[in-house]
């Protein structure tokens, strides 16, 4: 039979945006997590190849570095890779003493797959022992709201993990869509009309700078 069909990834359906997280209880750094734990908080649930490496190293600190401002926006980090959670305790204790910088956030030790078969975070073709770099924002309902992925070799941009955040959020509090490139505190985009009469209506808006009655932009007042 066909390799990818007999490979574990292929038979769990893969997460989607808008769809409720696959739940998990499973060993961390700071103990056994369950996915329900974080209810109430958004979560950015990200995995990362494995332990030791270079680029890994670079992210977990830049992962780290962003961690105040997304508790700020009641978004908590949660790591995973394939290796033990004693390999994980001895990299972050590594990456403390030769880099200083302590990682304050938990990491899941999946050496079964679990977590990573159920979210898709293995790409068979890249590498079967190796989670890719996946990143799953997931909100205070525990829905999945955006998902990344990158490959081995690319480290993550944390600027856009922080502005995906930001803009997932606006969208939630303010029912408004965000444009290319949007940073807080730009013009957001009104939802299209659906109606004749609502586009109409739109036009005449005072707080709504429309180029046409498909293309508003308005600013947020918070
Ligand atoms: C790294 O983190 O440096 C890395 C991990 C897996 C493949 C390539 C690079």
């Amino acid at each position: 039979m066909n390799d990818q069909l007999t490979h574990p990834t292929a038979f769990y359906a893969l997460p989607r945006i808008g769809s409720p997280a696959p739940q998990f209880e499973i060993t961390t750094t700071h103990g056994v997590i369950r996915l329900e734990d974080y209810k109430g908080s958004w979560l950015i649930l990200f995995s990362h190849p494995a332990d030791f490496t270079p680029v890994c190293t670079t992210e977990f600190m830049a992962f780290q570095s962003i961690y105040p401002q997304l508790r700020e926006m009641n978004t908590e980090l949660l790591g995973l890779s394939i290796d033990s959670v004693y390999s994980h305790i001895a990299w972050v204790r590594n990456i403390e003493e030769k880099m200083g910088v302590k990682i304050e956030f938990p990491v899941i030790a999946d050496l079964n797959k679990e977590v990573a078969t159920k979210y898709g975070m293995i790409m068979p073709d890249e590498s079967t022992t190796e989670t890719s770099r996946a990143v799953f924002v997931i909100d205070d309902n525990q829905i999945i709201r955006a998902i990344i992925y990158y490959p081995l070799t690319t480290g993550r941009n944390m600027d856009e993990i922080l502005r995906l955040v930001q803009a997932l959020q606006t969208h939630v509090k303010h029912k408004v869509a965000t444009p290319a490139n949007w940073r807080p505190g730009d013009k957001v985009i009104v939802p299209p009309p659906s109606s004749q009469e609502m586009a109409e209506e739109r036009v005449k808006q005072g707080d709504v700078e429309c180029t046409d009655w498909y293309f508003c932009k308005k600013e947020l007042v918070e």
